[in-house]
């Protein structure tokens, strides 16, 4: 059998395991998706252990996903972030994903968007910001990031190709002259509020919110009502999963069943 788990602090109540679960029941795979809900002080050691126990592959969740980096091989455009969510244990060692990053690409593809040739606005400047910002570059977007603390987002923009950084009192500007805007902000998070100003939508945006609890934020109804289309955050968590078990299965993933399981467990 094989042995697959998410790794984090905290970890009980991630939704990963029970979206993994149902691919390999879908796909008939004899294995086993579990939690590790590691030490902070001992991370390396975990890692270490992982891979001496024969466990298969990781999902690596808060706050370790740079330990994660630090530990397994990682090519660019990975290098370039600085962060692993996805160890794949292989016979030449240890190998880093960020699934956050391709996955978020796919969800897109999913809708129908393209992000080539596109304006993308990051709201953020935290890890979920800097996995979207590259992944937005990468898919051939402009990326501008606006940030509570300007700082943090001039920060970021010197790290990915052609990005801009900006204070959240330029948002409607921004988002005027913009093609997506995406929330890698906690606002939102349990409660009703949103990163961007509710009159600055506009119907030839798209909105994408890192958030998903609620599934449907304030930032997304807002966008909604001025006509703008809409991409959840559990299609994030989806595709991130999805690209993790294509990894380390070399198999198809079964999007519907997962999917199916994930937003079972979010409504
Ligand atoms: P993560 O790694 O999950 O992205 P993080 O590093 O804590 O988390 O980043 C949180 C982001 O949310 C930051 O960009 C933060 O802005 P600051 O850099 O100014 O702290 C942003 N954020 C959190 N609460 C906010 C609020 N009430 N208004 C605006 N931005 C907020």
């Amino acid at each position: 059998m094989d042995v697959y788990g998410i790794i984090g602090h905290p970890v009980e109540h991630s939704l990963s395991p029970p979206m993994h679960e149902a691919a390999f029941e879908e796909r008939g795979i004899d294995a086993k998706y579990v939690t590790f809900e590691a030490d902070p002080d001992r991370i390396e050691e975990a890692f270490e252990g992982a891979q001496a126990l024969g466990v298969d592959g990781l999902t690596v969740t808060l706050p370790f996903k740079h330990d994660a980096f630090e530990f397994a091989d990682v090519d660019d455009p990975v290098q370039r972030v600085g962060a692993v969510n996805t160890i794949d244990f292989t016979d030449d060692g240890p190998v880093g994903y960020n699934t956050d990053m391709t996955g978020t690409l796919q969800a897109f593809e999913h809708h129908g968007v393209s992000l080539e040739g596109a304006e993308a606005v990051v709201i953020g400047a935290g890890g979920a910001a800097r996995a979207l910002a590259f992944g937005f570059e990468e898919a051939g977007a402009t990326v501008s990031i606006a940030n509570r603390t300007e700082s943090k987002a001039h920060d970021l923009a010197a790290d990915v190709p052609d990005a801009s950084g900006h204070g959240l009192e330029e948002l409607p500007d921004l988002m005027a002259a913009a093609d997506v805007v995406a929330n890698a902000t906690s606002v939102g998070l349990e409660e009703d509020v949103s990163a961007a100003p509710a009159d600055a939508w506009h119907g030839d945006l798209t909105a994408f919110d890192a958030v998903y609890k609620p599934l449907e934020t304030r930032f997304l109804s807002d966008a909604a009502a001025a006509g703008a289309q809409t991409i959840d955050g559990a299609w994030m968590l989806l595709f991130q999963g999805v690209d993790a078990f294509e990894t380390w299965t070399g198999e198809d993933a079964p999007v519907d069943a997962m999917n199916e399981a994930l937003r079972s467990h979010l409504s």
